[in-house]
């Protein structure tokens, strides 16, 4: 019987008889056309297909599947449906992308299991919250960059309420920190992403405190202001590490809805250190109030790499018009220094999505001179594969 693709067949054969050479040549374009869509295919695959990869497990964390699946044996992907609420058609197609990803494991036909990696999605492991947190506010936002940059010209954003985190968030004008805060469930995710990471950054073995003892012990103003503090982790590592330092005279000091916040979860924790550390609401661009003056330190524990040049500069005239004459400001932040951790180079580009940057000393050096400070000292965590974080002082000027 002749079917149109063996007739096809027999056209081609003929042809190819009659023109071999150009048959071949013909062919051999044919592969090259191939060999060349294949390769696009396969380059853009691998990006795309981990941009898949993120989204689905940013999905199946929302619906807490991760945590439906047993930690021994397996589910069948029909229960594991019924269990959060998706249809069986679709939690299929994710599992079946998960198996191939090697996310998930398949058992047996239609049952699935967790592989060590799915076990770091279940709820409230650290790396869930980072997924939450990265999805939310960087992922969403590098989307949002061809657009952001068509529209304002190819530059670094100049404004926290201008910003391709901004557009991932439907604001066309509004500040960074307003619309993460505002939001409840992105909130949570940025907190509880924190609160993960808050623990990496002691200073104990870094910074030395013990030139405060004397001006401790001769006065009652302010310790440590931790401007930008958040859970207070900060101040606890301080106070914890350095028994000089009364936890009483130190001033956790941030938004007003982050302090509110925070106070609420000390007492839920009842965390003795914290309990005693003063909270006040305020922000880093708005004069200080009267109690939150003449400290010994200012701390801005990674909050000024969130923020563009300007705001930055902003920050260390405020808080110049708060300090003593003898207070000394420490800038604690992953430095940027590509040479050594290669991943703060895209670490910077994630925090481009918010206006901020990674910097170093030179860099933030010139913008505190611009508020009349001078850097004092530098002091560096060199232990780290990971991190690359370091403290520089500045003094008045
Ligand atoms: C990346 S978090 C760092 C938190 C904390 N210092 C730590 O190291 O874990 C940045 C902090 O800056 C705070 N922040 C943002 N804008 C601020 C402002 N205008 N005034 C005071 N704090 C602000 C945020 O609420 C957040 O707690």
């Amino acid at each position: 019987m002749v079917t149109p693709y063996n007739y096809l067949s027999c056209r081609l054969a003929a042809v190819h008889s009659r023109h071999s050479n150009q048959y071949i040549k013909m062919s051999s374009q044919a592969e090259i056309a191939r060999a060349r869509i294949q390769q696009a295919y396969h380059d853009i695959g691998e990006p795309v297909f981990n941009a898949a990869e993120f989204t689905l497990i940013k999905v199946f964390i929302d619906h807490k599947a991760f945590d439906v699946i047993p930690d021994e044996g397996d589910i069948a992907v029909s229960e594991l449906a019924a269990q959060i609420g998706g249809s069986e058609e679709v939690v299929d197609r994710i599992c079946t992308f998960f198996i191939s990803g090697k996310i998930l494991k398949s058992t047996a036909p239609g049952r699935v299991a967790h592989t060590e990696k799915s076990r770091l999605y279940k709820f409230d492991q650290p790396t869930a919250w980072l997924y939450i947190h990265m999805f939310n506010n960087v992922f969403r936002s590098f989307a949002q960059m061809p657009d952001y940059f068509a529209k304002y010209g190819l530059a670094s954003p100049q404004s926290a309420s201008v910003t391709p985190l901004g557009l991932a968030h439907g604001y066309d004008n509004r500040p960074a920190y307003d619309i993460i805060v505002a939001n409840k469930v992105v909130h949570k995710g940025f907190n509880e992403a924190l609160r993960e990471l808050g623990v990496m950054y002691s200073l104990k073995g870094v910074y030395d405190f013990s030139w405060m003892q004397d001006a401790l012990a001769s006065s009652s103003r302010p310790a440590i202001v931790d401007v930008g503090g958040s859970h207070g982790l900060a101040l606890r590592d301080a106070v914890t590490n350095n028994r000089f330092i009364p936890a009483e005279r130190c001033i956790l000091y941030d938004l007003p809805q982050v302090i509110e916040n925070t106070t609420k979860n000390v007492e839920k924790d009842q965390d003795e250190a914290l309990q005693k550390v003063q909270k006040v609401g305020g922000s880093m661009f708005e004069p200080y109030p009267e109690a939150v003056q003449g400290a010994l330190i200012y701390q801005f524990r990674r909050v000024l790499n969130d923020f563009p040049d300007e705001d930055v500069v902003r920050t260390f005239q405020t808080v110049r018009k708060a300090v003593a004459p003898d207070s000394r400001i420490l800038i604690i932040e992953e430095m940027l220094n590509p040479k050594r951790i290669p991943m703060n180079v895209g670490l910077d580009i994630c925090l481009m999505c918010a206006a901020g940057k990674r910097r170093n000393a030179a860099m933030f050096s010139e913008l505190a001179a611009r508020a009349g400070f001078r850097l004092n000292a530098e002091f560096q965590s060199v232990n780290g594969q990971f991190d690359d974080f370091g403290v520089l002082e500045f003094v008045v000027a």
